[in-house]
């Protein structure tokens, strides 16, 4: 049933007529739990508030699946944008991007020149950038796109998901490259991921804890209390300091424990989506935990 569930909204979240349609409506019908707000102007209080209780952000301009040059080239410029507010407000925040927002589907040279501009402007700043991960068809190009840039800049790191059976050599590529580390929030074949969630909860913990120990920075990606759990432990046993990884959540999910963290003298940082393009991100999240219709509901019934 659970995974009829799962199916049923990555198909939506993949359904282009849809994703264009949910765009004129703005944010709404519970997403507006989980999308921060549909411009970067708008997103600034939440941030600042976020600051104030030492928790540092990622922004996501939401977009994915570009097949259009325009449209890559716009959202370059609104990421360029958010840079200089960053910048000129002196937000605690960095950025996340997509690699398909920004032209992977049209040409990769062009994808590489868009994320070099980005990568400049953030650079300036001394901003990290984030490049999400995505599909697994796209998992390679993606790699090898940071290889390349992460040679001239330092300020980029990438995700590895633990959902991958072959992340391993990538892994030990990447041990200089600042990593975050995910499930992996898609529909893959089994012969590339695996299915069972003990699976990908022990490639997990396998894959965080080769991480602690090594030199570059961290994040830990995940809303699970078991795997946080036990990383904290790992982490008490080996008394790893707290200044070369971070917890990472979702904007809107499971915000007490978030801030527990942060009490427990842990470096925290809350992934903020924001745009107009928040269905395929929303769907996504229906998917990974269909209770969130609840949210759905109650948003449609009683507001
Ligand atoms: P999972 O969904 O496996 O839940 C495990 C358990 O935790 C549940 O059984 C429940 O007990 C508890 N739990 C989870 N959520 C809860 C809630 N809201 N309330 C109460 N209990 C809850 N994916 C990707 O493919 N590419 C990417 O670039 C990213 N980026 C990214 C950034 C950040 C900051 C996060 C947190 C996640 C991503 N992801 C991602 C998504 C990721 O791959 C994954 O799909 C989701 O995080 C869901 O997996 P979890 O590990 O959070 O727990």
């Amino acid at each position: 049933m659970a995974s009829l569930a799962k199916d049923f909204f990555i198909g939506l979240s993949n359904n282009e007529f849809l994703n264009k349609s949910a765009k004129k409506f703005g944010a709404r019908f519970g997403a507006e739990r989980f999308v921060a707000g549909t411009d970067f102007d708008a997103v600034i209080p939440v941030i600042r508030e976020l600051n104030k209780k030492k928790i540092s952000c990622t922004m996501d301009h939401l977009g994915e699946f570009v097949t259009d040059r325009e449209e890559s080239e716009r959202a370059k410029e609104k990421i360029i944008h958010m840079l200089h507010q960053i910048n000129e407000e002196n937000l605690e925040c960095h950025v996340s991007i997509k690699l398909t927002q920004l032209g992977l589907d049209i040409e990769e040279s062009f994808c590489i020149q868009n994320v070099e501009q980005i990568l400049k402007v953030a650079n300036d700043y001394n901003i990290f950038v984030n490049i999400d991960m995505e599909k697994y068809s796209h998992y390679r190009k993606t790699l090898e796109i940071l290889k390349q840039l992460h040679q001239r800049y330092s300020n980029i790191g990438t995700v590895i998901q633990t959902y991958l059976y072959d992340v391993e050599k990538d892994i030990e590529e990447l041990e200089n490259v600042r990593l975050r580390i995910v499930k992996g929030a898609y529909k893959e074949e089994r012969t590339v991921a695996y299915t069972f969630k003990e699976d990908i909860d022990r490639n997990f913990l396998e894959i965080a804890k080769k991480r602690l120990l090594g030199k570059a920075f961290t994040s830990i990606a995940t809303h699970d209390h078991r795997i946080i759990n036990e990383l904290k432990k790992f982490i008490e046993e080996h008394q790893i300091t707290k200044d070369n990884f971070e917890f990472q959540m979702l904007y809107g999910f499971r915000v007490d424990m978030q801030y527990q963290l942060v009490k427990e003298g842990y470096q925290f940082c809350t992934y903020i989506p924001f745009g107009e393009d928040w269905f395929g991100y929303f769907m996504r999240r229906l998917a990974e935990r269909p209770q969130n219709l609840n949210l759905l509901v109650k948003d449609v019934f009683y507001t």
